[in-house]
Formats: C-alpha cells, sequence, structure tokens
C-alpha cells in the first residue's frame, strides 16, 4: 500500500485502482479506552495503518493510501485544501487512478468536500468519508464508512456525480449535505433536498443526480495559486452590532457572508455597515442563520439597491467557499450572482 504507482499483475488488472489521501479526524482518531468516544486525540493514526487493518478493501479494488495531512478538521487549512486539489488533480489525470477517496474529520467535512466539487477537474468520483467513533472506540464506524466510500469510489454509478459524501450507508452531495449533529453518528444530511441515495450490502443504490454545475464543468482552477481571497462570516442576532464588520474590514477581507436572520434579513445598523463595506469594494454575501431553503434575490432586500449577492440555498460556510472561489475570477458582484445561481 506505501508504493506511488498501482503494481500491475494478473489479478490486479481485474480490479479498480482508488488511492485514498488521508488527512486527519476522528477515523484516524485515538482514545485511552475503548469506551471513551468523546475526550480521544483525533488524526493520529497513520493511512496506511487504517488500510492496513481493513484487508477486505483490497477484495473491492486496488487501494493505494497517502498522507496529506494529519489535523483534527477545525485545524483544516486552506493550504491544505491547495495541496489536497492539487494531488487529487494530479492522480485522477492518470489513467490507472480509477477514483480517490479522502479520510476527514467530520467538523469541517463539508467545506472541504464542497471546494472539491468546485476545483477537482475530473469526472471520476471522489469521496470524502470520515467517521463520528474514534479508531479505538467499541464499535467505532470508521473502517465500515471507509469500506462503503471506497465501494463508491469504485463504482461506475458514481461518475460524474460531483464531490460525494458518504457516512452511515447514506451517499450525499458535497454541495447539499451538512454536519446537523454534534455527537450522533447519524449526523450527515442533506435537508431538504435528499440523500443522493444509500450503500447497502457493498452496493450502491443511486436516485438523483446533483443538478448545479461541479468538477470537470467548474471554471474555477486554482491549481497554480499560493492562497485563496480573504473571506469571512459573520453571524445574525438579536442586538448585533457593526463593530465587528468594520473590524472584518480593516482587517483586509475581500468578502463577507452574511448568515441573516430568514430570507436573509439584515437588522439596520448592520445594513449600513455592509452597505459602507459594499462602498469599499468588499463583495457582500446574504446567506442565512436558518438552516435550510433559499435566500433570494432581492428577497428580504433590495440586493440590486446594495449591490449585494444571495446565496441562494447554501448555508454561510458553503457560501463562504463559493464566494472565495468567486473572488479569484472576480470582484463584480453581478457576475458573482450568477455563479451562485450555477453551482
Ligand atoms: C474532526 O473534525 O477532526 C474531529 C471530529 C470528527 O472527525 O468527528
Amino acid at each position: 500500500m506505501r508504493s506511488r504507482t498501482f503494481r500491475k499483475t494478473k489479478e490486479t488488472a481485474m480490479k479498480k485502482n482508488i488511492l485514498v489521501l488521508g488527512t486527519g479526524g476522528t477515523i484516524a482518531g485515538a482514545a485511552a479506552s475503548s469506551t471513551n468516544t468523546l475526550s480521544y486525540q483525533a488524526g493520529v493514526i497513520s493511512i496506511e495503518q487504517i488500510l492496513q487493518e481493513i484487508p477486505s478493501l483490497q477484495d473491492l479494488a486496488n487501494v493505494r493510501g497517502r498522507q496529506v495531512a494529519q489535523v483534527d478538521s477545525s485545524d483544516m487549512t486552506h493550504d491544505i485544501w491547495l495541496t489536497l486539489v492539487r494531488e487529487i488533480n494530479v492522480a485522477l489525470a492518470q489513467a490507472d487512478v480509477d477514483g480517490v477517496v479522502v479520510t476527514h474529520g467530520t467538523d469541517t467535512l463539508e467545506e472541504t468536500a464542497y471546494f472539491l466539487n468546485l476545483t477537482v477537474h475530473s469526472r471520476k468520483p471522489v469521496v470524502l468519508v470520515g467517521a463520528m467513533r474514534p479508531a479505538t472506540a467499541m464499535s467505532t464506524d470508521g473502517p465500515m464508512n471507509l469500506y462503503d466510500a471506497v465501494v463508491l469510489a469504485a463504482s461506475d454509478e458514481a461518475l460524474n456525480r460531483g464531490v460525494l459524501v458518504s457516512l452511515n450507508d447514506t451517499i450525499n452531495s458535497s454541495r447539499e449535505v451538512t454536519k446537523t449533529s454534534t455527537s450522533l453518528q447519524d449526523t450527515f444530511k442533506s435537508p431538504e433536498l435528499g440523500y443522493l441515495g444509500y450503500i447497502l450490502g457493498g452496493q450502491p443504490y443511486f436516485y438523483r443526480y446533483p443538478a448545479r454545475r461541479h468538477t470537470a464543468d467548474s471554471l474555477f482552477e486554482v491549481d497554480s495559486l499560493k492562497e485563496l481571497p480573504q473571506t469571512e462570516i459573520i453571524y445574525s442576532y438579536v442586538g448585533a452590532g457593526r463593530g465587528i464588520i468594520d473590524a472584518v474590514v480593516a482587517s483586509g477581507a475581500k468578502g463577507i457572508v452574511y448568515a441573516g436572520l430568514g430570507n436573509g434579513g439584515i437588522p439596520a445598523p448592520i445594513q449600513k455597515a455592509l452597505a459602507d463595506a459594499r462602498a469599499k469594494g468588499v463583495v457582500i454575501v446574504r446567506s442565512s442563520r436558518a438552516s435550510s431553503g433559499i435566500v433570494t434575490r432581492n428577497g428580504a432586500l433590495d440586493d440590486d439597491a446594495f449591490g449585494f449577492v444571495a446565496a441562494d440555498n447554501l448555508n454561510p460556510q458553503k457560501a463562504r467557499v463559493l464566494l472565495m472561489l468567486a473572488l479569484t475570477q472576480s470582484n463584480d458582484p453581478s457576475l458573482i450572482q450568477d455563479f451562485f445561481r450555477t453551482y
């Protein structure tokens, strides 16, 4: 499992070649006892060791691992994202790599998945997977989740469905999925729009394709970038003041996602602060702190008059990913609004 290329023998030639990139998380986590599922260290077990402990993976495909990072996903960075997407694009351009699985902490998994959905340029399967229980726990969910992710990455049915997220027997679109529970295994859901399918008995069952543009059809190209534009999220609440917005603008932010109220509503003093930020060239995207639904353009606010962008149905953390990538292309709010309608 350590070699850089897939070895070709009569036996391996019949199977798909799947590269598993390790980035850490609870799936690579260890606790002092098998009953401890809350206090443990994430990102300590190597991807090679994880793969060696699931020999049945090699029945599914020729599986090879590579460690890209070893972090708790709360420490995921833009630098790791840029490394990861380059590794994936290089790997999937090779004829002898059929799919990629990324092991990842669950806390920011949805953001990494959506980032890759917009920046990987391939129709081959890319699947993100994690676990809610550390690898040392009794009934850990990691090995079965990883087994299912390899099933998916090796499946022709997963081609051209964008970057997928698979945990707990379900298949989700990276654009739609979100972590909904702090601690339950059944935490990843795609609110309102639902799962793309299920994995049961070592077989994927798909029911639909994502409708928004992704991967091979995405225009976002980050392979040669050294950094991504500074973009921040600010959350709404009763009595919110403008100080935090002014501080974010002063820190050099190029874009702000405002997690507004209901249909992206913004309290009056904040509207003024965001309008001032816009006048300084900062791109403002209205998202919502409500957990589902669309923020409609010119709905709760006159976006045309303010020069703001409506986030469609992206949650604030995914709206920030798209805004950051949009800012690599343009800072024109009307063009960025088109991106939010398209991706
Ligand atoms: C993390 O996100 O790295 C820790 C939590 C998890 O993986 O479930």
